[in-house]
Order: C-alpha cells, then structure tokens, then sequence
C-alpha cells in the first residue's frame, strides 16, 4: 500500500519542535554549484526528496555530489550536459532554477518546459524573458526550451509580476554577466535574499536584495565557499499553526521571527497567544480562535505557502472568515477534503468563505499538492476521529518526516507503508 499518515486527533500538542532548513532556499543554493567549477559546500540542507531531485538533476549535469545532509558539497569541474530533462522537471518544478546557471556558465542550456501544476497553470515567461533581455537567445523545440548565448550581457530588466524562481534564475544568470544589471519588481522572499547572500560569498557583487531593486554588478567567475541554509518559514508558520490549532502550547526553535511577521500578525488578529523570542516563536492557544481575512500576496505579505494550513485553522473559528489567494489560481484543493471533515467552506474564483465550526470530524481524505497535505494534517491533529491522508509523497517533497516532528509533540501520528 502506498505511504499513509493515520491521525488520531483531539491532543493537545505540547514542547519544543526544530525547524529543519528552507526547501526553497536549499533548491536555489544547489542549483548555483553549477556557476563555479570550485567546490560549493552546504551546511543544514533539509532531507527531502526535492532536494535528491535536484541532486539527479546536477549529477546528469555533471555536478559530482558528496556528503550528506549535514555538509553536501558539490562541484562542477565541468558541465558534461546542458538538458534537465522532462523526467525530472515534471518531478520538480524548480529544475528550472539550473536555466540561468546554465547559460551564464556554459553558454547553452535545454530545460524541458513545466507544464501545469495541481496549483496553477504557473509559466515561465519571465525567466525566459529576462534571460533574453540580457542577451539569450531563446527557442522552444520539441517541449524543451533551448537557451544560448556567448556570454550575457547586463541589462535592467522589469518583470511583470513577481516571481520568487524567475528572481533567483535572473540574479544567478546576472552574475556572471558583463556589466550592472538592475531588476526591478523584484522578489523579496527571504529566499532570495539566502540565494544573494551565498552568491556574495562565492565573489558575486549584489546590492538591494531583499528589496524589489537588484543590482549585479556581473564578475568573470565565481568561487566555491560553505553555506548554511536559513530556516524553513513554511515549516515553521506550519508548527506554530499545529500549536494554535490543538489548543497546544508549543515552542517552535530554529525560526527566524521577522520571516514571519505576516502571519504573526494575522495569528494575533484570531487571538492566538504567541511569544516571539530572538529565535523561537512559543504558541499558546487555549479557546477557539477568532476569524479573520487573509489575502495572500508577495513578502512581506501573507505567504500563500501558508494559505491552506491557515485555512485549517480558520474552518474552526468562531465567525466567518475569508481567505483570498492571489498568487496562484487554482490552489484551494483543500477546501473540498477540509468539507469531508465537516468544515463548512465555499469557494468561489479566487476566494474562499470559512464559517468556523466546533470541530473537524476525522475522515479519509487525499493530498493534491505540497502546503495542501499539510492543511490535512493540521485538520486531523485537531478532528475528533482517525484521519487517514493519502497521497502523502506531496507532504514529503517539502516537509522533513513532519510525522516524527508532532509524535515528539505528544500527537498520534503514525506513517502506515
Ligand atoms: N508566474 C508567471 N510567469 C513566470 C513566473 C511566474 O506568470 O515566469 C506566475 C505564477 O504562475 C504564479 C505567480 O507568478 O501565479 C508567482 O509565481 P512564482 O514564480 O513566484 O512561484 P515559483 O517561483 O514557481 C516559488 C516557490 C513556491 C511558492 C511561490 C510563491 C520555490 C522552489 N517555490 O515558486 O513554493 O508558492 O514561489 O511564493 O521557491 C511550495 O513550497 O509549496 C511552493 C509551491
């Protein structure tokens, strides 16, 4: 039988829970080992199988990756391929993240192109146009898109909307372009600042990151160095959540608090009692919470990485709450499971209308995505009854044995093979 997450609900979560490193800082990171052919070596990379996708995906591009978890060290002496194949960028979308690595380094890359996703049609147009705005030329054959250039030229480039990869993918390409490039509307995601703050430290010149200019000043080559990768946001608002919605008391360590200060506030706003110290956030929550509005938007705004789990924990309100995702078109999957366990949630477009009730009821439901399975899990923590959430490799690509994490917090979780 497929891997399963049975949930006994109804217990109080209670102690003290470490958050494991970003997935999506840890991705990107990886992806830069292809702008040196010294060695790049991470500290703290979270065990997850996007991150051993990513590591497939360098090896066949000729990345040599040892080590483990605690110090992966990687190094492209030399790039054997330029193709992430469709094998693995329908695994993992983020396998875009080697385009501009790629093409900056070894002046060709082909990159089967995405296709949708359980969350959103999600293109990559403005990867691919900012790439060209600096000199790639670009064409689509068979599926994949081909990118070449002899050697990338500076240039400002002003995205159309905001876009965390496409950021990260422009930032690494400029890096070892010819001349200042300047990108406006930029990302602001801590993520992208992580990613500036391991290019500068392997010889990348970089202004503004973190906010929405960047400046790069291009350099010839890159160096290798050690890195460690910052704390995962999502995991960490993921446990807070666990904490608030059992009516738990929990401090979550290894979180940095000003990554999380949108939903902080919003937690605050239904009345959950939060401590926040310098790197630890402690959740004390003993009635229902009170609703609230959320609308999901770009950092520092309320992630839409937290959209669902928040979700969860407004279908036990006391009111009517209502959640506005404006990132992704189609990521209220959760919803209709959350409606199996007897929440009373209605979505129409982009918008969702939560009417709190007392209780979850256990039931068996089924993860369609990443952040969606652990809006799941929340739920069943906090349902009178069993749970059982099926699908739950999704919970894997992001979240390092999450099962193991709430067992050390009293939950009864169990992973049933
Ligand atoms: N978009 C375009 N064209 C582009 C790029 C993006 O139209 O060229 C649209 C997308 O379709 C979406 C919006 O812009 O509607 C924002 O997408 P973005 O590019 O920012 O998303 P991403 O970079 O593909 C990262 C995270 C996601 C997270 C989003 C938004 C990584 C590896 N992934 O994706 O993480 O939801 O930013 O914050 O960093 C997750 O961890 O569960 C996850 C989905």
């Amino acid at each position: 039988m497929p891997p399963r997450l049975v949930i006994d609900g109804g217990v109080p979560l209670k102690g003290v829970v470490s958050v494991s490193a970003a997935k999506n800082s840890a991705l990107p990171a990886m992806a830069a080992s292809l702008l040196t052919a010294e060695p790049l070596a991470l500290t703290n990379v979270p065990s997850l199988n996007d991150v051993r996708t990513m590591v497939r995906l360098l090896q066949q591009l000729g990345t040599t990756v040892t080590g483990d978890h605690d110090r992966l060290r990687m190094q492209t002496a030399g790039l054997t391929s330029d193709v992430a194949p469709y094998e693995l960028v329908s695994t993992m979308r983020a396998s875009v993240l080697v385009l501009g690595p790629l093409v900056a380094r070894h002046g060709s890359a082909r990159v089967a192109l995405p296709g949708g996703c359980a969350i959103g049609v999600r293109p990559i147009d403005q990867h691919l146009k900012g790439l060209a705005t600096l000199g790639a030329e670009i064409e689509l054959e068979n599926g994949y898109v081909v990118a070449r250039a002899r050697r990338l030229k500076a240039a400002k480039i002003a995205t159309d909307l905001v876009t965390v990869t496409g950021t990260e993918n422009l930032v690494m390409a400029a890096a070892l372009a010819d001349g200042t490039t300047v990108i406006e509307n930029a990302a602001r995601e801590p993520e992208v600042v992580d990613l500036a703050d391991l290019l500068t430290a392997m010889g990348a010149r970089i202004r503004g990151a973190g906010s929405a200019r960047i400046e790069i000043d291009g350099v010839p080559e890159l160096g290798g160095t050690t890195h460690t990768i910052i704390p995962d946001r999502i995991e960490a608002g993921t446990l807070i959540v666990a904490g608030a919605i059992t009516r738990g008391d929990v401090t979550v360590s290894n979180v940095v608090p000003d990554h999380l200060s949108a939903l902080l506030a919003k937690l605050e706003e239904c009345g959950v009692g939060l401590e926040v110290g310098p790197t630890w956030v402690r959740v004390r929550a003993n009635g229902r919470p009170r609703a609230a509005d959320v609308i999901t938007s770009p950092f520092p705004g309320f992630p839409t990485d937290m959209q669902a789990q928040v979700m969860s924990l407004l279908g036990v309100a006391d009111g009517q709450s209502r959640v506005t995702e404006t990132i992704f078109e189609n990521r209220f999957m959760h919803a209709a499971e959350l409606v199996r366990m007897a929440a009373r949630i209605e979505t129409e477009g982009s918008t969702a209308i939560i009417r709190g009730v007392e209780r979850y009821q256990g039931a068996p439901v089924m993860a369609s995505d990443l952040r969606a399975s652990a809006a799941l899990v929340l739920a069943g923590l906090a349902a009178r009854g069993t749970t059982t959430i099926s699908r739950i490799y999704h919970l894997e690509r992001g979240y390092e044995r999450l099962d193991l994490k709430l067992q050390g917090l009293g939950a009864r979780v169990t992973r049933k093979t």
